[in-house]
């Protein structure tokens, strides 16, 4: 086990990636705080945690609540003595081009995909340099390295998230934190269902996927999990700033234009 006597606070993690990845640092020994918008969801996924021998607890969190991300961060530190990673997995994807997307559109894949990263790396680095040690991972996006045609809102705010990263990063490194950014390509999960149900279907979108993703699939959560373990523990312990890819190589191709033609009332909202 080798997240052994750690605690680690999940945002988004009553669904995907964000339930993946806190299975597997439960699997390896940490006590997770698993927060989501959606309280049943993340009861769900603790009882996913507690089954499997884990610990941890479920959390009501809605990340564009400033107030209630510094609660959060301030509850957990002060119930358990300490917070060791801090994962920021929650994020909105508001397709479109700068034609189709309302400065609303804008404004809300900023406040979610950036802004409330800076508030929750604010309110844990103070935690963390008492401590002198801890790991923050920032869910970005391969949309975060790659230009893609129609998605504004969404790709300016995930480069974003990966700059705002490393500069953190830089800043924090002499305390013994590290910052990283994850980048997925395309994984199996909700998210997609907006798009899936724009392209026509389930098998559109495979059929989108094996064109766009060299490696010609989705990954799965559970694939997407063990970079974040990766990430989260020593295994990455001389590793900060860094925006981590994984997405079957779609970005050495370029990129896609999965985004194309996406009207604003079609974002996919997770
Ligand atoms: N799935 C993909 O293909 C993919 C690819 C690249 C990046 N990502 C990133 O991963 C993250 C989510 O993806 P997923 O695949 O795990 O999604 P998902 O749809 O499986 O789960 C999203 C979870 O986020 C919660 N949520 C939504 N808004 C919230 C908010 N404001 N505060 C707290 N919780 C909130 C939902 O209740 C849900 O449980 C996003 O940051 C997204 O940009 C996903």
């Amino acid at each position: 086990m080798i997240l052994r006597g750690k605690t680690a606070i999940v945002t988004a993690a009553g669904s995907g990636i964000g339930r993946a990845g806190s299975l597997v640092m439960a699997r390896e020994g940490a006590f997770v705080v698993v927060t989501d918008r959606n309280l049943e969801a993340a009861e769900e996924t603790v009882q996913l945690i507690t089954q499997a021998s884990g610990r941890a607890e479920a959390r009501r969190l809605d990340v564009s609540d400033d107030a209630a991300i510094n609660s959060l961060i301030e509850s957990v530190a002060s119930a358990h003595d300490r917070i060791d990673i801090l994962h920021n997995h929650a994020g909105v994807q508001v397709a479109g081009s700068i034609e189709q997307v309302g400065s609303e559109g804008f404004d809300r894949s900023w406040a979610i995909n950036v802004h409330a990263q800076f508030v929750a790396c604010k309110a844990v680095i103070p935690i963390m340099k008492r401590q002198k040690s801890g790991v923050i991972l920032n869910t970005a996006s391969n949309s975060g390295v790659f230009l893609d045609r129609e998605m504004t809102a969404y790709i300016t705010s995930k480069a974003a998230s990966i700059t705002m990263t490393r500069q953190i990063a830089l800043d924090v490194a002499s305390y013994g934190i590290r910052v990283n950014a994850l980048c997925p390509g395309w994984v199996d999960t909700p998210f997609n269902d907006p798009y899936t149900r724009q392209l026509g279907g389930r098998a559109a979108l495979e059929h989108s996927i094996k064109n766009v993703v060299p490696m010609g699939r989705f990954a799965t959560p559970e694939e997407i999990a063990e970079v974040i373990l990766f990430m989260v523990s020593d295994r990455s312990s001389y590793m900060t700033g860094h925006a981590l890819v994984a997405d079957g190589g779609e970005s050495l191709a370029g990129g896609t234009n999965a985004g194309s033609a996406l009207p604003e009332e079609a974002a996919a909202l997770v």
